[in-house]
């Protein structure tokens, strides 16, 4: 049963041989222990739902993900989230060649929330040139070592990104492997400084560019790929087609959206200013939430118009409360990724995610993810769809008679209320 499963979804997407032989060791498997686990618990742990999550053959106690960036630099950092109780680490996106990425200083700007530029009011947006790790790669690949030996039990994703180049992803791929990570998160995504090399969204904007690498990644890779995709696009479903097409086991969205964050107008130059000037750079935390959301939703139905149900979506943007992670879920997300929102709250921020996020299932009865993935995905239509269903709602309105049907309806109660729905005036 579940070989054939395996057979039917690796040839329905014209997946290579190491594709294959991932989804076959991650193929399907209930939850350990999750049947005897309920029938064990005492009333109250019954009462707690259960956070858990499944997704390409992982298991993470959470669905609370960091996402690329600052969050996971170093082991420091990607310890003290396991500390803290994250679902899964995603590691800032690592290069062969580090001495080639050249940060600046200052690389972030925020927007403040009705404060034309002041420094009052709520952040709501955050903009940033910052580039890949510059930390040489064998220093990054020690701490992916380390880590895996210290926690052996909890979900550790590597970031990558290579130059147009087969050998040196192949290359990178192979080193990273070696360390023990779980899976990997490519980015075809970042907006700023990499696409100048030809690398990042340069390779995720452009489709064919973005099915030769993935088959190039998915003929070597032996664990889950992530193909992370960019917003700064017409059409989303795009490229994330074409990498699940090519094998990829998830996709996950979105990276920041090309901005600049604003001009001052006492200098008048734009910001974040380095010696003066500026490039555009990626925008991200709140204010991204809804576009993310509906760059979410587009992949979403795509997905389950398209593929089996195998692969998986891990959403991003704009997270700082257990409520935006459950829109994103709704949605149908397996995950949910939080970069921003850590940098402004720390890690302890997942405490209070899960927190939320189980008042928001307690209050609808939920008692595990899979109880709601993808609900509100149903309730997405088309225009004229809107336009037809209100027609027909107010054709059922106009039908219920006004006032009361029969004198014997009167009531001693809602006497007052029952005259005023037979005024006119
Ligand atoms: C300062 C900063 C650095 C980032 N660096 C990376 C990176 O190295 N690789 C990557 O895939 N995404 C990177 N991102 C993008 C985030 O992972 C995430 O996709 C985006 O910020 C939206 O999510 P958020 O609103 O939770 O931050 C970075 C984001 C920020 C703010």
């Amino acid at each position: 049963m579940e070989s054939a499963t395996f057979v039917r979804g690796s040839v329905g997407r014209g997946s290579s041989a190491a594709s294959e032989l991932r989804r076959f060791r991650q193929r399907p498997r209930p939850l350990p222990d999750l049947r005897r686990w309920r029938r064990r618990s005492t009333a109250a742990i019954r009462a707690e739902p259960d956070l858990r999550v499944r997704v390409n053959g992982l298991e993470m106690p959470n669905p609370f993900v960091i996402g690329s960036g600052p969050p996971g630099t170093n082991y420091t950092v990607m310890k003290r989230a396991f500390d803290e109780g994250w679902g899964a680490v995603i590691a800032k996106t690592v290069s062969l060649d580090a001495s080639k990425v050249i940060n600046v200083t200052p690389r972030y700007a925020r927007l403040r929330a009705g404060s034309n530029g002041t420094a009052k009011g709520q952040i709501i947006g955050w903009e940033n040139i910052e580039l890949i790790s510059d930390r040489p790669l064998e220093t990054m690949l020690n701490e992916f070592r380390q880590l895996k030996r210290e926690y052996p039990d909890r979900i550790l994703i590597a970031s990558i990104m290579e130059e147009y180049n087969k050998a040196a992803w192949q290359e990178l791929i192979e080193r990273v492997e070696e360390t023990g990570v779980d899976a990997l998160e490519i980015n075809f995504s970042c907006p700023h400084g990499m696409p100048e090399r030809k690398m990042g969204a340069a390779v995720g904007q452009d489709c064919h560019l973005l099915e030769e690498v993935c088959g190039w990644i998915n003929e070597k890779a032996t664990v889950p790929v992530w193909a992370k995709m960019t917003p700064n696009i017409t059409d989303i479903t795009q490229p994330a087609r074409v990498a699940l097409k090519a094998g990829c086991e998830g996709v996950s969205a979105i990276n920041t959206i090309m901005s600049v964050m604003g001009i001052d107008l006492n200098t008048l130059r734009p910001e974040p200013s380095v010696e003066g000037y500026s490039t555009p750079g990626g925008y991200s935390a709140k204010a991204v939430h809804p576009i993310a959301l509906g760059k979410v939703m587009q992949i979403a139905k795509m997905m389950k118009a398209e593929f089996d149900g195998e692969q998986s979506l891990s959403a991003i943007g704009g997270v700082e409360t257990g409520g935006d992670s459950a829109e994103f879920i709704l949605l149908g997300a397996n995950t949910v990724q939080v970069c921003t929102g850590v940098m402004m709250h720390g890690y302890g921020l997942v405490k209070k995610l899960c927190a939320e996020l189980q008042d928001f299932m307690r209050k609808h009865n939920f008692s595990s993810i899979e109880d709601f993935r993808g609900v509100s995905l149903q309730y997405f239509t088309t225009h004229t769809d809107l336009v037809k269903r209100q027609q027909e709602a107010i054709r059922q309105r106009k039908a219920v008679r006004k006032g009361l049907q029969s004198d014997k309806d009167w009531t001693g109660d809602g006497f007052v209320k029952e005259t005023e729905s037979m005024v006119s005036n």
